[in-house]
């Protein structure tokens, strides 16, 4: 079918102007033309076609070059054998639907992205796929983003670890990554203009971290510049992202590919550090060409574009063949398992027991399951499981009826229809449709016992029936062998043991960006800052209904000796040990976290700093040790544009979740003591807090002054609140007695030298 007469294409109108572009025809160069570059003998026109696709996912085959193959991505292969789209639009080869990254986000487990990611590569190679597009890693600002099921967490440090494992495993399986959406890509609405507009603290220690982690420890293939601007300049030519952070201090050494379509001024794209333009585009491949001839772009540049594209082409191995798809399904029912999040289990309703009888199965996903988002990341699966056959497989004994009426048991499968998210759209509310609220009440009214097995991809509200229900499996979307992986935990072959990697509020209007979210008029404010998902609910105590990190399982985990020891002026190490106080086995997640009020700026009431999860036997327990390196207690200063950890107390807290708190010690930090250079037009309590300055600037004052003997401790303070944001310009005017010739000029000089006399 052409793209140009497929339906669903008036709903996405990019896609048909894109259509027209994929294929481009390039006139072979004239041996005249051709130039000897270091043994290769390319011309200018060949290099400029080299950074552009030869289609929607191809490389250009420059001069004997092989082309490589780029698809989607991440959670399962979109490798489209004709008719090509970035959105999902048309068919792709069967591969493996794994469980997206809402769902692996919820297992806290590097090892579950891992071995999801190491299945994709295989996969990838089997269908001829160099480069598989993923993983997203945009932190998740609000639950109303179309895209959430693509992203992992509100969390850096979670969404960090999770990425790093997968692009590691894709890669060691001889797949390259694409890490996107770089940068600041929260939200769908508007998502090819709107400006993200951040300021540098909240960029470096919410949206950047984890980027900059999966860059310096995996070294992805490529990096995906988003669609959207950041403060102003569109992601795909911005200088200091793609070249001063990403090159330069985190030496980045891959290609920048932009997301499909991006590029809106392609030499200055190439000049801010874009390498690869997706998909093909001649007419930009020749303004390169004319850029340098008219002296406009220099020649260096294209040829670092073309060494790293030439480096990226043949370094993965697509050698085309067969993959195990029965094992791969069976992966993927396992990995399901490891993410759905028990949200409630009242009376311990499961697993589910010899003496339930009768179990109900009702919902539209029971039969028809929900398991992927819609969009360019869409896998046409090998095989679905049916939640409603793979319980049949389970029940025994037990009779299934799809009436609840007497049940002892119902079973409601409830969720978000594909209609309802999906990349391209943002939502505007997180209620469950009314009829599905409608039959859980319904459920809960006519059965003895009601479960909720919910699947969405981004957060939904429980309001108005969580209390109706006895309890509450929120499984996301679990990808193809979800339906097996449900069953499986209802019936305790498999014990639960996610935990949910973004918050659920009791409101979309407690969520701390909801004034400034999706933004006006091209572009959406930050204004909330570092304050996101669980950072802003615990730091003005704002409740929610289940908090980020929550999440239960059959059996019970106790921890104890929690030790923390300070193992340099920023560091520490941390001990405790956990014990499996249950009867079965099973998995918990230790959640470390570090809550401060040191330095100069608003900290978050705590900040997850390390996680793991642990797996023990009943009445088993192990001793866990986490390092805390500098960043675990650092802010982003962006007076000093450095991270920096202040000197002072910071309470390192073992977390059941990120609300409720189960062990904590307090340390004192060295730190790093900021010795400013001082000024007239420094405040005065700038001057007094300087620690070599300050006390040698109260000494002298006071020797200047008689009233010193009649001023009290308290009521000195008190006069100082008063003067302490004025410029030390002014504050000398009020001085009785003039502090003597060159006192100041001796300061400051001081304050230079850091202190030193
Ligand atoms: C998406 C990317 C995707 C690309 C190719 C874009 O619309 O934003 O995530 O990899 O299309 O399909």
């Amino acid at each position: 079918m052409s793209a140009a007469v497929h339906p669903d294409l008036d709903r996405f109108p990019l896609a048909r102007s894109w259509a027209m572009l994929w294929v481009k025809e390039k006139a072979p160069p004239s041996p005249a033309e051709r130039a000897a570059t270091k043994g290769w003998a390319v011309n200018l026109d060949q290099k400029a076609s080299l950074l552009s696709g030869k289609d929607m996912w191809t490389t250009e085959p420059v001069d004997g070059l092989p082309p490589a193959v780029l698809g989607d991505g991440p959670h399962g292969v979109r490798r489209q054998a004709e008719d090509a789209d970035h959105l999902g639009i048309h068919d792709s080869l069967p591969a493996t639907c794994f469980p997206p990254a809402v769902a692996v986000g919820s297992s806290w487990d590097p090892a579950v992205a891992g071995r999801l990611a190491a299945a994709v590569a295989a996969e990838a190679r089997a269908l001829g796929v160099h480069v598989v597009l993923g993983p997203g890693m945009n932190i998740k600002r609000s639950p109303l983003c179309g895209r959430n099921f693509e992203y992992y967490s509100e969390d850096p440090l979670l969404t960090g670890v999770l990425a790093t494992a997968h692009v590691r495993a894709l890669q060691a399986g001889g797949a390259g990554a694409s890490v996107k959406h770089f940068a600041a890509n929260n939200q769908e609405t508007d998502r090819m203009r709107v400006s993200a507009e951040v300021d540098e603290r909240t960029l470096r220690e919410i949206y950047l971290p984890a980027f900059e982690r999966v860059v310096k420890q995996a070294r992805p293939a490529t990096v995906m510049a988003a669609y959207n601007k950041v403060n102003g300049v569109p992601a795909s030519r911005h200088p200091w992202l793609l070249t001063t952070l990403l090159r330069e201090e985190w030496g980045f050494d891959g290609v920048v590919v932009s997301d499909w379509g991006a590029v809106d001024d392609r030499v200055a794209a190439l000049k801010a550090g874009l390498d690869l333009e997706m998909p093909g585009n001649p007419g930009n491949d020749a303004r390169i060409a004319r850029a340098v001839r008219d002296g406009s772009l220099e020649e260096a540049t294209v040829d670092r574009a073309v060494a790293r594209v030439r480096t990226m082409v043949g370094q993965w191995r697509a050698e085309r063949g067969d993959f195990d798809a029965d094992a791969h399904h069976a992966l993927a029912r396992e990995l399901a398992a490891e993410c759905a999040v028990l949200l409630k289990n009242d009376g311990g309703v499961l697993p589910i027991g010899p003496r339930v009888r009768t179990v109900a199965v009702v919902g539209p996903f029971a039969t028809k399951p929900r398991f992927q988002g819609g969009g360019s990341s869409h896998v046409n699966p090998t095989r679905v499981d049916v939640p409603l056959e793979e319980i049949r497989k389970l029940a025994g004994d037990r009779i299934v009826t799809t009436d609840p009426a007497g049940a002892d048991l119902a079973i409601v499968f409830a969720g978000l229809a594909d209609a309802d998210e999906s990349e391209g759209y943002d939502r505007t509310t997180i209620e469950l449709p009314a009829e599905q609220v409608r039959l859980i009440r319904a459920t809960a009214a006519a059965a003895r016992r009601t479960v909720v097995v919910l699947s969405n991809g981004g957060v939904v509200s429980l309001e108005g029936w969580h209390d109706d229900v006895d309890a509450v499996m929120e499984g996301w979307l679990l990808g193809q062998a979800g339906g097996g992986a449900v069953a499986d935990l209802l019936f305790g072959v498999t014990a639960p043991s996610g935990r949910l990697a973004e918050t659920i509020p009791l409101r979309l209007q407690d969520t701390a960006c909801h004034l400034n979210f999706p933004g006006e008029q091209g572009v959406v404010r930050y204004g909330e800052g570092v304050m996101v998902g669980y950072r802003f609910h615990e730091t003005v105590e704002r409740p929610v209904r289940y908090p980020f990190g929550h999440g239960l399982t059959y059996t019970g985990f106790a921890v104890s000796g929690l030790a923390v020891e300070v193992t340099g002026d920023d560091t520490a190490r941390v001990r405790l040990t956990v014990t499996n106080t249950g009867d079965r086995h099973g998995k918990h997640v230790v959640q470390l976290y570090v809550a401060t009020s040191a330095g100069p700026v608003r900290r978050p009431a705590r900040e997850l700093r390390a996680f793991t999860k642990v797996a023990l036997d009943p009445g088993a327990s192990t001793t866990v040790t986490l390092d805390l390196d500098a960043r675990a207690f650092a802010y982003w200063d962006v007076l000093e544009g450095r991270w920096l950890v202040a000197p002072g107390a910071y309470t390192v807290q073992i977390g059941e979740n990120a609300s409720t708190i189960v062990a904590e010690e307090t340390v004192e930090l060295a730190g790093e003591v900021l010795a400013k250079e001082l000024t007239l037009d420094s405040s005065v309590g700038e001057w007094f807090a300087h620690p070599a300055v300050g006390p040698e600037l109260m000494r002298r004052l006071a020797a200047g002054t008689t009233e010193e003997r009649h001023t009290g401790a308290a009521e000195r303070a008190g006069l100082l609140r008063m003067v302490e944001s004025l410029p030390l310009r002014q504050f000398l005017g009020f001085l009785p007695t003039p502090l003597p010739e060159g006192t100041l000029t001796e300061l400051m000089a001081l304050s230079r030298r850091g202190g030193r006399t």
